[in-house]
């Protein structure tokens, strides 16, 4: 296949980013969207030229790293399906691609597609664990969980943070994130004693970022590679709720 990228090139945060052209020739439709661009830097790099700055780590869709726009959509074509599992045999030879980085105030560009997305990893610090000792592996019985909870525990827990939910969103919104990190603990019995508290800081740390108001637009249900579903804000809202009844986001007892 023979392509054309319009790729968006940023050399540093406080610079103005811009479009560049790149033809990407001889690509095989069985290579993966990140290992064409492997093969755009090589070329690039042999030609004493930049080569294009992109996140990723696993390229196995387990670790969130490869966020990306194709097209204008988060992830690119394929639903359910990172950048980095997206095949070349979802185009068409003769294509032209643009590829740009996640637009949020709360995850600036570091350079080209690469985006600091560390403000996700200060939404869970402010809450998304559980402070108790665990101690070496319990019996797996020992602590009842039901079916139903820990499947729906578990559909949360599959968040694996890339922020195309963020990418997605019209208001930028990181609240499916939020809701999947606070659910996946609010499920479970081990989750419980800190279940308000968590909910109130977390959401809170969320709007101290920066991050935009969820208004259920649904965009992100869509963009998400995981499949989370936008049921996790509403029981992240009930449970908001409870919080703010019971003083929960200052220590106040309600
Ligand atoms: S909710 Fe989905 S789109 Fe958002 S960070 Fe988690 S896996 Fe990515
Ligand atoms: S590189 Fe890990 S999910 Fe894509």
């Amino acid at each position: 296949m023979d392509l054309t990228l319009h790729v968006w090139r940023q050399p540093r945060a406080a610079d103005a980013g811009r479009f560049e052209t790149y033809e990407a020739t001889d690509i095989s439709p069985d290579y993966s969207f990140l290992e064409m661009l492997d093969i755009v830097n090589e070329r690039l790099t042999r030609e004493g030229g930049e080569p294009i700055a992109f996140d990723h780590d696993c390229r196995e869709g387990i670790c969130g790293a490869c966020g990306m726009v194709i097209n204008g959509v988060a992830h690119g074509p394929q639903e359910m399906t990172t950048a980095c599992q997206l095949h070349m045999r979802h185009f068409s030879d003769g294509d032209e691609i643009w590829v740009e980085p996640w637009r949020a105030d709360a995850f600036p560009v570091v350079k080209d597609l690469v985006v600091d997305r560390s403000a996700f990893d200060r939404i869970i610090e402010a809450g998304g664990y559980v402070s108790v000792r665990t101690g070496s592996a319990p019996e797996a019985n020992s602590i009842p969980v039901s079916k139903p909870a820990a499947d729906r525990a578990f559909d949360a827990a599959t968040c694996i943070g890339c922020g195309a939910c963020v990418a997605a969103c019209p208001n930028a919104s990181a609240m499916l994130f939020t809701a999947a990190k606070v659910t996946h603990l609010s499920l479970v019995p081990q989750g419980q004693p800190e279940r308000y508290e968590r909910v109130a800081r977390m959401v809170e740390t969320h709007d101290e970022e920066g991050f935009g108001n969820c208004t259920n637009h649904g965009a992100c249900e869509v963009a998400c590679p995981k499949g989370i579903s936008l049921d996790f804000i509403a029981m992240l809202n009930r449970d908001l709720m409870k919080a703010t009844l019971l003083g929960a986001a200052t220590g106040e007892e309600g």
